[in-house]
């Protein structure tokens, strides 16, 4: 029986453009989204602007326009970017709509009636020459803590020290330089504690994975607080009901836009609401990032029920995008805007590129430009188009263009790659989609080496019909793959379909094959990445101006996932000593190192060749990670793992022990 399915991204904010670290999140739903349409279910994917706030209103102050028309305009770019890289939403939406002012307002009216909201006099800052108060972020001052100038009124950059905006030593607007005042004014809050004990009950049900429920745990030991969902005016948001001159958070009211979206959607399409969001016909996901769980796993959650919708079915929640290890940065041209990357790259190199690093994990994905050249080139363009590339022109040259039947290694070379459906389409269900990569590209492998047994470049001289066998089985080949692909890269798979002439590919279409089938001229896939573009794009993305900027106002840390006693106990850490060091030919970052482990000899793959030579290595006495499970890469065998400090390539040091430790003595 088909699903039906509806899905959400996180909306962004209406207060800057999409740069690549939304773009995971983006291309991770759409890719699920595209997925399940694929597999014959009903999915429709809503997602909207998220428009309110103080951030929105000061830029449209600066600019000197209306917010409705700064967010109209930052909406219609966004809409842009996300077609470039072929996101495709069912509706995109904004929050500053009737639809979510009407919810927004039930939502408020009904956690009111059910006495989950209370008024409180709390102390904020306040700015006379703005004439407005001033969030965490707004303020600026030298840091109670540690004395760096400079700081955000919530949290130190340079101790990472958390304080109140009122210790701040000499506070200014950020704004206006003034120097801030303190008011007091009634603020309305939400009483989540009120819901701990039905939260607890979902998150123990499989609302979210394990990672994300341990963080929650915590966030539950703490203690839940209340919170404060009103804001003083001049603020660009929905007022609240019954006052002159306070609104809604822009926190309360951007979920709901959800829900609003969903709306419009029905009320354009002539569908009825409560069917789609509210009836358990209907299942339902969030996808977030891990820096908005606390919203999306609380706050969220706990309105609906006091407000009596539905919940979501489940929450999927990734992490963060870096770049060569670090965090975006203007400064270093890694903080690239979607538009920018699309003025040099190709979009599918991107959806490509992440696919490959997804999970269903919260840990962070890197973006390591050689990895993305090297992935594309070698993997995408080297196994996958080259498929292709090498079989189609052949076919259609030599051969009218017409498949014939497969022969019995054909036949078993298809069988093979259809039989690996069950668990690409459980992959994907399960996000992880680095999984589903390695097991196309693991496939192209075999398909390749196939090509290469039977030679069509050499039958094609005297033998045609074997040489049309052996095209057969390797476009055949060719398309399951691209099957498989398709949610990944949608175009790619629509010139594909094109040029196969056999109709729009669903998951289905996997266990036909394709004989005595007339096929149309080949169409150029996928181009090798050019690194010089790559290059081009973070130069031109270089912004030295100005602090780095500070996503947003947000009450959850950063996170890594809790590790027991146990858990570490699992790790056997020895000393070893290194008897051999050598460069690793074809891999510029690695050396290979023999291990004296106490008796035992080991070899590691180390990334520390741009930063030892191999011949001042012999003697050093190690931190050896020896129960690490053996990895097989392209160069090798890897048992275990030596360990470093530092971010990578030249900045790396290796952990060593004093010179009476004897190899193979464990450390504790
Ligand atoms: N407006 C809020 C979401 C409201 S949802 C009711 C918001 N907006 S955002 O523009 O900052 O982020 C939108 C989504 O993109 C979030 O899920 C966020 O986690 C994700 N990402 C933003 N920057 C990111 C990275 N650098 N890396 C990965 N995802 C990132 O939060
Ligand atoms: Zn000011």
């Amino acid at each position: 029986m088909a699903r039906k399915i509806i899905v959400t991204s996180a909306l962004p904010y209406a207060n800057g453009p999409i740069h690549i670290g939304h773009l995971v999140e983006y291309i991770q739903t759409d890719i699920w989204v595209r997925f399940q349409k694929m597999s014959g279910n009903e999915c429709l994917y809503f997602c909207a602007d998220d428009t309110h706030g103080t951030p929105v209103m000061i830029s449209a102050r600066a600019a000197g326009v209306p917010a409705e028309d700064l967010i109209e305009k930052v909406r219609k770019e966004h809409q842009v970017d996300f077609a470039g890289f072929y996101i495709e939403f069912d509706n995109y939406y904004t929050t500053h709509s009737p639809e979510n002012k009407h919810f927004s307002e039930l939502i408020f009216k009904r956690l009111s009636e059910h006495n989950s909201i209370f008024r409180k006099i709390v102390k904020q800052t306040y700015c006379e020459k703005c004439k407005m108060a001033l969030p965490d972020r707004y303020v600026r001052g030298t840091c109670p803590r540690c004395n760096a100038a400079d700081q955000y009124g919530d949290s130190c950059e340079v101790c990472g020290g958390t304080y109140q905006c009122s210790d701040l030593i000499n506070p200014y607007c950020a704004t206006c330089a003034s120097v801030p005042t303190f008011q007091m004014s009634e603020h309305y809050f939400f009483r989540l504690r009120d819901f701990e004990n039905q939260l607890k009950e979902l998150i123990a049900g499989g609302y979210t994975d394990r990672l994300v429920s341990n963080k929650l745990q915590e966030w539950f030991a703490a203690g839940l607080k209340d919170w404060d969902i009103s804001r003083d005016g001049p603020y660009f948001g929905f007022k609240i009901p019954g006052e002159q001159d306070k609104y809604f958070y822009v926190w309360l009211d951007a979920p709901v836009g959800y829900m609003a979206s969903v709306k419009n959607y029905c009320d354009k399409n002539n569908l009825d609401f409560d069917k789609l969001w509210n009836s358990g016909e209907y299942e339902l996901y969030h996808f977030i990032g891990k820096d908005i769980m606390y919203f999306h796993a609380l706050f969220w959650p706990a309105m609906l029920l006091g407000a009596g919708f539905k919940l979501a079915n489940r929450l999927f929640v990734h992490g963060f995008l870096t770049v060569n290890g670090e965090k975006m940065s203007k400064s270093r041209g890694t903080f690239i805007k979607a538009g920018t990357y699309l003025e040099h790259l190709d979009p599918e190199y991107m959806r490509y590129y992440y696919a490959s690093k997804l999970t269903d994990s919260i840990d962070d994905i890197d973006l390591s430009v050689e990895d993305f050249v090297n992935r594309i080139n070698s993997n995408l363009v080297g196994k996958l188009a080259n498929l292709a590339s090498r079989s189609v022109p052949m076919l259609t040259k030599a051969l009218g263009g017409k498949l014939g039947r497969l022969d019995g290694r054909g036949s078993e070379l298809i069988r093979k790659l259809v039989s690996a459906k069950s668990r690409i389409v459980q992959d994907y269900e399960g996000r992880n989609y680095a999984a589903v990569v390695r097991s196309v590209i693991d496939l192209a492998d075999e398909a390749n080496r196939y090509v290469e047994q039977n030679q069509p470049w050499v039958t094609v001289k005297d033998d045609l019909e074997t040489t049309r066998k052996t095209l057969t089985a390797t476009i055949n080949s060719f398309r399951i793959l691209t099957i498989y692909l398709k949610p990944i890269l949608p175009k790619y798979a629509q010139n594909v379909q094109k040029f196969l002439n056999a109709g729009e590919f669903n998951f289905s279409d996997v266990d036909i094959v394709l004989e005595n089938h007339k096929i149309n001229s080949f169409e150029r896939l996928v181009e090798r990445v050019d690194r010089e573009k790559v290059i081009t794009m973070i130069n031109e993305s270089k912004e030295t101006k100005g602090p780095e900027p500070k996503e947003k106002e947000t009450e959850t840390e950063s996170i890594k996932p809790e590790c027991t006693i146990e858990d570490f106990a699992k790790i056997d850490l020895r000393v070893a000593k290194v008897i051999g060091a050598e460069k690793v030919e074809g891999a510029d970052k690695l050396l290979r190192l023999e291990l004296d482990v106490g008796g035992a000899q080991k070899t590691v793959l180390a990334a520390i060749a741009r930063a030892y030579e191999p011949d001042d290595l012999a003697g050093w006495l190690v931190v050896y990670f020896a129960n690490l499970k053996p990895r097989k890469m392209r160069f090798g065998i890897s048992e275990g793992m030596i360990l470093a400090a530092g971010t990578g390539g030249e900045d790396i040091f290796m952990l060593s022990a004093d010179d009476g430790a004897k190899p193979g003595q464990k450390i504790s």
